[in-house]
């Protein structure tokens, strides 16, 4: 599919504004969707990847979660930010922010104030697959950022990687991948997406990543299963998906949320569980899906992370560990490594 270009007209470059579409607006964000279905939803144990929660009512969800007192990442990684951004700011001098999974970049103007305060703040590259919050936070990062360049993909990280644009050879850059998001990925993924982000950097740059803690299951299993039950709509939303995309017939009031903590894995599993004996039909994809009583579907996993869990990843993905942040009650960890 041919990327939608995008350039505003009242800004000339190096300031200005640049949106790049790789999943919208045709049928590669479909088909991505229809494929992982069928591969999901005909395994022994379904799953589906949680990709597929972010349309923008996911995406509203995702924001209300990240208020609600019983998830505390969000508020744990801000406040490590705010503690930690000049500090960050000084040691890499970065001059480009490239954010995956940039979402609402509510947090990243920590991170931006920061390097405007430094006076090297050139560019800023959000990477999201929601359409919506990549083309609003550019647009108001512009406004916001006297001079700013910011150039948005809006792309899946797992298959749009190489779009992000090439450094200006005489900055530095940071990849930010904050909230958490790399704990979506089963092990063996995380290390071969944390190879491809160290290809993204040049010697001398850096790699900032949010990370949620081991800790007491009690406090990680709350964060998962708030009492105003917004995890659990968040949850459902992707049953939702796959009947506006593909045109299934899940009912929602028969698959109830599910969220618990693994200590072996020392992740968060988040599953949808079939309330009865049904079979569901995926009409664009011809297919019929039959869940017993009680099964369950795998929506999510969020793992949790040690140092050395930490350190071990990064060293396989060709990265040191330069400083890892923390909050006093050791919750969540902002991380910052060194391509060498
Ligand atoms: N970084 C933000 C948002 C975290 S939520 C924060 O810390 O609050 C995870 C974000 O990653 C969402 O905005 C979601 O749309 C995005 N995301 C999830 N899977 C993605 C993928 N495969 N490619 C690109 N973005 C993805
Ligand atoms: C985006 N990601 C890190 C969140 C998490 O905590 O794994 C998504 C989420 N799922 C349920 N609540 C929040």
């Amino acid at each position: 599919m041919e990327p939608i270009f995008e350039t505003a007209t009242v800004a000339p470059p190096p300031s200005g504004l640049r949106i790049e579409s790789f999943v919208d607006g045709g049928a590669g964000g479909e088909r991505a969707l229809a494929d992982d279905v069928l591969d999901g939803l005909t395994r022994p144990f379904k799953e589906l990847p949680p990709k597929h929660f972010y349309d923008a009512h996911g995406a509203q969800l995702f924001d209300r979660i990240c208020d609600l007192p019983e998830y505390y990442p969000t508020r744990t990684e801000r406040a490590i930010l705010t503690a930690n951004a000049d500090a960050i700011v000084e040691a890499t001098g970065a001059t480009e922010l490239v954010e995956l999974g940039s979402g609402t970049a509510a947090k990243t103007r920590l991170l931006l104030d920061a390097m405007r305060r430094a006076g090297t703040l050139v560019r800023y590259v959000p990477f999201d697959v929601t359409e919506s919050m990549v083309r609003d936070v550019a647009r108001a990062l512009v406004d916001e950022y006297d001079g700013l360049d910011v150039h948005g993909i809006v792309g899946d990280f797992d298959r749009h990687l190489h779009r992000v644009p090439d450094p200006n050879p005489e900055g530095s850059r940071i990849v930010a991948f904050l909230g958490g998001t790399i704990g979506n990925f089963t092990p063996g993924s995380r290390r071969r997406f944390l190879r491809r982000i160290a290809a993204m950097l040049a010697p001398g740059d850096h790699l900032l990543l949010g990370t949620d803690l081991v800790k007491d299951p009690a406090v990680i299993e709350a964060a998962y299963n708030d009492s105003a039950g917004i995890t659990a709509a968040f949850n459902l939303n992707v049953l939702r998906v796959l009947n506006r995309e593909l045109d299934a017939n899940f009912d929602l009031d028969q698959f109830s949320h599910v969220a618990f903590f693994d200590r072996e894995h020392e992740w968060i599993e988040m599953r949808l569980r079939s309330v009865c004996h049904q079979s569901v039909r995926i009409e664009r994809l011809g297919l019929d899906v039959e869940f017993a009583a009680r099964e369950e579907l795998r929506t999510e996993i969020s793992a949790k992370f040690t140092r050395d869990r930490l350190t071990a990843d990064l060293a396989a993905a060709g990265l040191q560990l330069a400083e890892m942040y923390t909050d006093p009650q050791d919750l969540f960890a902002v991380s910052l490594a060194r391509k060498p």
